[in-house]
């Protein structure tokens, strides 16, 4: 099931940097998620941002000088590193970076960090040059053999005016990279295949026929699977969503495409999971050039796509396969003849109408139903929750 942050003990360690305004989103987005969050800053990163600020939002004094507070808080700081479930520090300066290295403790950050004992997620922040200068390079190795996680940075224009790796990443994908951190790996070692979103089949240059899926349904699966560390490949028609961290994206546009790019890499996968709601029919012939209305009707004829689920079905060997069901009426009827006529082990079937659940939400309520003839209600719940829910069910079959 989801790793839940509700009552965690996290801490933020915030160091001098530009990027330390990305921090206090980072804060909001554990806070929200009812973590119970920690923030040690450095004197520098109180240029940047005040700690006012992280006191308002975590509900608890910032840490930010051993030196100059009691005695009685000095060793509460050591309880927060002995308490912590996980530390993250974002942004991480070169110069924190190369006191962990060192197992140097100046200031409060560096000297909390010694105490700490729980999984750690470093997101390193700074100038290109700095970022690829030898030293940091050397830090950053010496910190990943001390069992520490680090966080690649984005690249792209920095605020210094240079353009390279040094951006501290969104934080959405820090936050991912955390929850990531204390998720239970039980789908270590599978590779699991996922499609996601719509199929786009054109009719002529400028047009096409598709459908209204968001391709929330399948990035979630794919987010889910890689934080429980599944190798994850995830082919994709055209949505508006982030890739997911540690997933390789394959883009497609047509059903045509998506069936080659299944067909091509199902091989080599123990776990096959298809949420795309890909186009049934497409026109059978497209126009070269864009169609003019001259005429007061037009008919378009279409021609059926492949179903590439039902192909994946009569070819798998030992892989678990799934696939899902939107409907609009008889869910239990159609979702189980999919089951069979397919070859499934599982179908993910769910109603389209109510506004929370089906395309574009982020609910879902579904029902799953299984090859040995069971099946399972599932109440509300978020995307994300499904996704891991139906993961801890193909664990289930898988083990
Ligand atoms: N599917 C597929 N290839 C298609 C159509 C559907 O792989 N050409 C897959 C979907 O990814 C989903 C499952 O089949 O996992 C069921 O899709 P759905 O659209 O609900 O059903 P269809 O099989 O297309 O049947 P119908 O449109 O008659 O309901």
């Amino acid at each position: 099931m989801r790793y839940h942050l509700h009552g965690k003990h996290l801490v933020l360690g915030v160091c001098g940097g530009i990027a330390a305004y990305k921090s206090v989103e980072l804060l909001r987005h554990l806070v929200k998620e009812e973590a119970v969050v920690r923030v040690v800053m450095t004197d520098n990163a109180a240029h940047f941002v005040g700690p006012i600020t992280f006191e308002a939002l975590s509900h608890t004094p910032v840490c930010r000088n051993l030196f100059a507070i009691s005695d009685e808080a000095a060793v509460q700081h050591i309880h927060w590193a002995q308490e912590a479930e996980a530390v993250v520090i974002a942004p991480a300066t070169a110069n924190i970076i190369g006191k962990l290295a060192g197992g140097i403790a100046d200031d409060a950050l560096s000297t909390f960090m010694l105490a700490v004992t729980c999984p750690v997620l470093i997101c390193p922040a700074m100038n290109t040059h700095m970022y690829e200068s030898k030293a940091v390079q050397r830090n950053l190795t010496l910190l990943k053999s001390y069992g520490y996680t680090i966080l690649d940075p984005g690249a792209g224009e920095l605020a210094c005016g240079t353009t390279g790796p040094g951006r501290l990443p969104d934080p959405a994908i820090i936050f991912d990279a955390l929850v990531d951190l204390l998720t239970p790996k039980d789908l270590e070692g599978r590779k699991v295949l996922i499609t996601a979103g719509p199929t786009r089949e054109a009719i002529d240059p400028v047009r096409f026929i598709t459908n209204p899926s968001s391709g929330k349904m399948g990035y979630a699966v794919a987010r889910a699977a890689a934080m429980r560390g599944a190798q994850v490949t995830l082919i994709s028609g055209p949505t508006a969503l982030a890739p997911p961290l540690n997933v390789c994206v394959l883009p497609v546009t047509s059903a045509a495409e998506m069936a080659a790019a299944v067909l091509g890499q199902m091989d080599g996968h123990d776990i096959i999971i298809k949420t795309a709601a890909v186009a049934d029919f497409r026109p059978a012939a497209v126009s070269d050039l864009k169609i003019k209305k001259e005429q007061a009707q037009l008919s378009i004829a279409l021609e059926r796509t492949q179903d590439i689920l039902k192909a994946v079905g009569e070819r798998k060997k030992n892989q678990i396969l799934v696939g899902f069901a939107a409907e609009t009426h008889d869910l239990d009827a159609f979702a189980t003849g999919k089951l069979k006529a397919k070859n499934l082990d599982i179908i993910v079937g769910n109603l389209i109408g109510p506004s929370d659940a089906g395309f574009c939400a982020d609910t879902n309520r579904a029902t799953l139903y299984f090859s040995n003839d069971t099946r399972e209600q599932v109440d509300l719940m978020t995307k994300a929750d499904l996704a891991h829910l139906l993961l801890d069910r193909i664990v289930g079959l898988a083990n």
